[in-house]
């Protein structure tokens, strides 16, 4: 398949995925089966419309964009943050909206004596908020359920995204303090940007009338 002329688009898995895909698909770049649950591609091509979605695992969207696989993707504000990506940014699409925060016990009280425990899935995010701080911490690296870590005794606290807070209350947790404000972004490769500008430029104007 020549996907060369197309617009290469990486979308994130899942349901931020579907919410995005259906805006593409409005703003006039529809693809057939892309939400079909009965399929288990992950290519889908409309040449009509000039464009060709990947599904791709949401942590993976920035390395496919910055790499050139793909032409354009949409990432959450945490992982650009997590893995500074060399991509430009080119839209808040004010979706998958959440909050990166530090959340802990009910009863915890920091103990500036100790080193702070903390698991996350964002060591860098969690890093960067402490070093500002000027905090000690001890970063243990989770992949999921980061939520058990203080309830075990693993943590002291967890970094970690907050979205409902139905998480953190069903595992008595708390958020303790907001680090960044999340949101779905519009990335684009460095050179697709030069190469496909008009293509691109189309497509995320079409997609500000949605949003
Ligand atoms: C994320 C996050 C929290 C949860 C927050 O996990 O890590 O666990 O969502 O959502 P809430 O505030 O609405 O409860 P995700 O679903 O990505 O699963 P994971 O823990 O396996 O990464």
């Amino acid at each position: 398949m020549d996907t060369g002329k197309l617009l290469k688009v990486a979308l994130p898995k899942g349901r931020l995925g579907e919410k995005v895909y259906e805006i593409f698909a409005a703003a006039g770049y529809p693809c057939d089966d892309v939400l079909d649950p009965n399929t288990r591609k992950l290519i889908f091509v409309n040449e009509q419309a000039g464009v060709c979605y990947f599904w791709v695992k949401p942590s993976d969207v920035s390395i496919y964009v910055e790499r050139g696989a793909a032409d354009i993707g949409v990432a959450g504000k945490d992982i650009i943050l997590e893995y500074s990506p060399d991509v430009f940014e080119l839209r808040d699409l004010h979706l998958g909206i959440c909050r990166m925060c530090v959340a802990g016990k009910t009863d915890f009280k920091d103990n500036p004596a100790n080193t702070l425990r903390v698991a996350t899935k964002f060591p860098n995010i969690a890093l960067s908020y402490y070093r500002r701080l000027g905090r000690d911490i001890d970063i243990i690296n989770l992949h999921g359920s980061i939520e058990l870590a203080p309830v075990l005794g693993l943590s002291d606290v967890i970094v970690d995204i907050v979205e409902s807070g139905k998480t953190l209350k069903e595992n008595g947790l708390v958020p303790l303090e907001t680090i960044v404000p999340i949101s779905a972004r519009l990335i684009a490769n460095r050179s697709a940007y030069q190469f496909k500008s008009e293509e691109i430029n189309a497509l995320s104007s079409e997609l500000s009338k949605l949003i």
